[in-house]
């Protein structure tokens, strides 16, 4: 979505914004492709900002949704057991919220992953899910689905049809919508007076304590905060009862919201606000320095990759995440460096990275050709993935590391 003709206007309030920096042309992050499409690829600028007046941590310029999310979506959601494990617990905490006649909507229900837990409870639920092929897996599993994007007045048709919920989901979705606006207003049509949304989201905090700055790529318009959140949903009427740290993504935020003065305000959502004041989330100042702790994380990392080339060893790329592509792109790793990267995702198989172009292994090949590095894309499986890769290191294998600080492990 360009947001230039606009001249550059916060999505949530219309304030006025320019970018602190640029990450320079950015390949669409899923767009894993085949040789014969290299010459096509899209790029586009990506230019982070912060806006001032509400707090929002966002991207620019955007590319179209449909160009994002369509029927051939990379990112399947159960490919991760712990994710699995993590989603069971979230919808433990939604049945706090709900009883056994409750409505419950998700919005980028993606494969099921979520959902599961309700409809296995033959509670009704409802998925909003625009990816097609990832939605297809979630009906074969038995879960209400439907193909199309979330807005207002999809709400207003799942009210017609459906009546009001009672509890509003969503995981890693909210901050891919740059009409923002309008998914809070269709969640304020969608949920009844007493109603309850839980989302949860990357962290701008963590981003901001660890210089995670692979968190930003196409699909993440905003990184929200407590702070951020207030601000969007108070347009709204609707306010923060609770708030809850999660390790998910490499450091993610589950909020919960209300219409105001409607349930009790939980003393953790204040603890964040003083901590995230702390952190300086709320002053511009503090995205000045991370420009400098991006580009300071960037020599240090190529740094390293060249030396051990130097050495004439390997070095092959793990777990091949939408966060790589903005690694890969912005440091500039190709295949002078890293010679390809091991995942599990069949999709992938076969296809070349977005940008740089580096080919995707099945990840069952990586211990018949054991680099003698590995660079840990996927550092937020990292538990699932040394658990499943002992022989490597056993074999005198080395990973490397680059959150929470730049290291060499084994
Ligand atoms: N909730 C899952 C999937 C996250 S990926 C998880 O946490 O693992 C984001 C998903 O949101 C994708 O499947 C994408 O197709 C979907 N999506 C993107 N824009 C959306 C919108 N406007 N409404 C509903 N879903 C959307
Ligand atoms: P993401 O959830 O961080 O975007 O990344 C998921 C990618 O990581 C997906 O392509 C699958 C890959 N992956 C592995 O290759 N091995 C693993 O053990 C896990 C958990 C994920
Ligand atoms: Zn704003």
């Amino acid at each position: 979505m360009n947001n230039t003709e606009k001249e550059k206007k916060c999505w949530v309030c219309d304030h006025a914004i320019s970018p602190f920096m640029s990450f320079g042309d950015m390949p669409i992050a899923n767009n894993f492709l085949n040789k014969e499409d290299f010459k096509d690829e899209y790029f586009f600028e990506m230019e982070p900002a912060f806006c001032e007046n509400c707090k929002s941590f966002q991207l620019i310029n955007q590319p179209e949704p449909e160009k994002m999310f369509h029927d051939n979506y990379a990112f399947f959601s159960g490919t991760s057991v712990l994710m699995d494990k993590h989603f069971k617990k979230f919808s433990e905490s939604v049945l706090q919220y709900i009883d056994q006649d409750s409505f419950v909507v998700e919005i980028g229900s993606n494969d099921g992953i979520m959902l599961k837990n309700f409809a296995e409870r033959e509670i009704k639920h409802l998925g909003i899910e625009p990816s097609a092929n990832v939605a297809a897996v979630a009906k074969e599993r038995g879960i209400n689905t439907l193909v199309s994007f979330f807005n207002k007045e999809l709400a207003e048709q799942i009210v017609k049809e459906n009546g009001k919920a009672k509890a509003f989901i969503a995981a890693n979705v909210m901050c891919h919508i740059p009409y923002i606006n309008s998914i809070v207003e269709g969640i304020d049509t969608l949920i009844d007076e007493d109603g309850i949304v839980i989302f949860e989201d990357p962290y701008l905090g963590d981003v901001i304590e660890k210089t995670t700055y692979d968190q930003i790529y196409d699909e993440h318009t905003f990184l929200f905060s407590a702070h951020s959140v207030k601000n969007l949903f108070g347009k709204y009427n609707m306010e923060l009862i609770d708030i809850e740290h999660q390790e998910t993504h490499g450091g993610s935020m589950r909020y919960y919201l209300s219409r105001k003065n409607t349930r009790p305000i939980n003393k953790r959502v204040e603890e964040v606000f003083l901590k995230e004041n702390q952190l300086g989330l709320t002053n511009h100042l503090t995205f000045v320095q991370f420009k400098d702790n991006c580009e300071r994380y960037r020599n240090n990392l190529l740094e390293i990759l060249k030396d051990i080339k130097k050495e004439g060893k390997s070095i092959a790329g793990y777990a091949a995440t939408s966060k790589s592509t903005t690694i890969t792109n912005y440091c500039g790793i190709n295949t002078d460096l890293i010679d390809c990267i091991y995942d599990t995702t069949p999709l992938k198989h076969g296809k070349f990275s977005p940008g740089t172009h580096i080919p995707i292994v099945p990840h069952e090949e990586f211990k018949d050709n054991y680099p003698d590095y590995a660079l840990l894309f996927g550092y937020n499986h990292s538990k699932e993935i040394f658990a499943k890769e002992k022989e490597f290191e056993e074999k005198g294998g080395k990973w490397i590391i680059y959150v929470p600080e730049i290291r060499v492990l084994g």
